[in-house]
């Protein structure tokens, strides 16, 4: 679905690269988190992913990046929408309309949908993205929160194959931000949509991903199964990210030979850790 080998960018006028000797393989279906600290290159990946790199942003350009068997660079951002639906990290540039509904209805009319099409797609949206009662609102008067929420529905009405959000949960409480990842998990499991998530909460993230890659420096340090990749928490720490807790103490408590199951993923998990440790260190 999406496959990046040898990928180098590097902006106009910047000495350093941005993203260098980059390859990912992300298969029709998967669920992946990005993480990684401040200027790691993640939303330049992103923009890579929709063709903004390089036709927007420009700048020295190697590698191949292949989606949806398009060539992505020959492809251009145009012809990637069609495919690839984004929500951006600066959520606020992506909204070009004034009232909720017509931001929504405005992609459904760039993309040709026929027009009894498009009343059900709207409410679908709206419904999904957990915003029906704002459906008439003026977007300058909604939250942070709620204003990602409308990015994402008009997202959702045009039911891209590929998912790309680049913190999407920024401005939202961690309920709104569980609520987001359940309909991601949705969209991804009942209708196949490829998710690629930036994301900061690494908790919720491992517990909702299938797949982690961790970025540094412009590069991707390691990815793979989200408990191979916290596993790899020497990897994690190199990185500066913020190891979830359970991680930390599941690697102690396997030190000390209280516990040799997997790497917990939620909280449910972290629980059953917990009960087999105590009765381990009963012993
Ligand atoms: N439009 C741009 N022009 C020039 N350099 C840029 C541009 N956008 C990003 N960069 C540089 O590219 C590198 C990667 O930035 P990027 O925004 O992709 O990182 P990030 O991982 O998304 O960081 P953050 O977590 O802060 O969002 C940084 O050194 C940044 O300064
Ligand atoms: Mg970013």
């Amino acid at each position: 679905m999406i496959k990046i080998e040898g990928m180098a960018f590097r902006y106009d006028g910047a000495s350093e690269y941005a993203l260098y000797d980059m390859s990912l393989d992300v298969r029709e279906g998967d669920f992946v988190g990005i993480i990684g600290p401040s200027g790691a290159g993640k939303s330049t990946l992103t923009y890579v992913l929709n063709g903004i790199v390089p036709h927007h942003y420009r700048g020295d350009f190697y590698g191949r990046v292949e989606i949806c068997g398009m060539d992505a660079v020959k492809a251009g951002p145009e012809n990637l929408s069609k495919y690839v639906g984004s929500v951006f990290q600066d959520v606020e540039g992506q909204l070009l309309s004034s009232v909720v509904e017509d931001e929504i209805l405005f992609g459904l009319e760039n993309f040709g949908i026929p027009r009894e099409e498009i009343e059900p797609r709207i409410e679908y949206a709206l419904e999904t993205a957990g915003i029906s009662g704002l459906r008439h609102r003026d977007i300058s008067s909604l939250s942070g929160g709620q204003k990602q929420k409308v990015a994402i529905a008009s997202i959702i009405a045009l039911r891209p194959k590929i998912m790309i959000l680049d913190e999407p949960t920024g401005e939202l409480d961690p309920q709104s931000s569980r609520r987001m990842f359940e309909t991601l998990r949705e969209l991804n499991g009942r209708h196949g949509v490829t998710i690629v998530i930036v994301e900061q909460k690494i908790m919720m993230l491992c517990e909702f991903a299938g797949r982690l890659a961790v970025m540094d420096g412009g590069r991707i340090l390691t990815e793979g199964a989200v408990r191979d990749v916290l596993r790899r928490s020497e990897v994690l720490e190199e990185a500066g990210v913020n190891i979830p807790r359970v991680t930390t103490l599941s690697r102690k408590l396997r030190d000390r030979g209280l516990y040799d199951g997997s790497t917990p993923v939620s909280l449910a998990e972290a629980e059953t850790m917990m009960r087999t440790s105590a009765g381990n260190a009963e012993i």
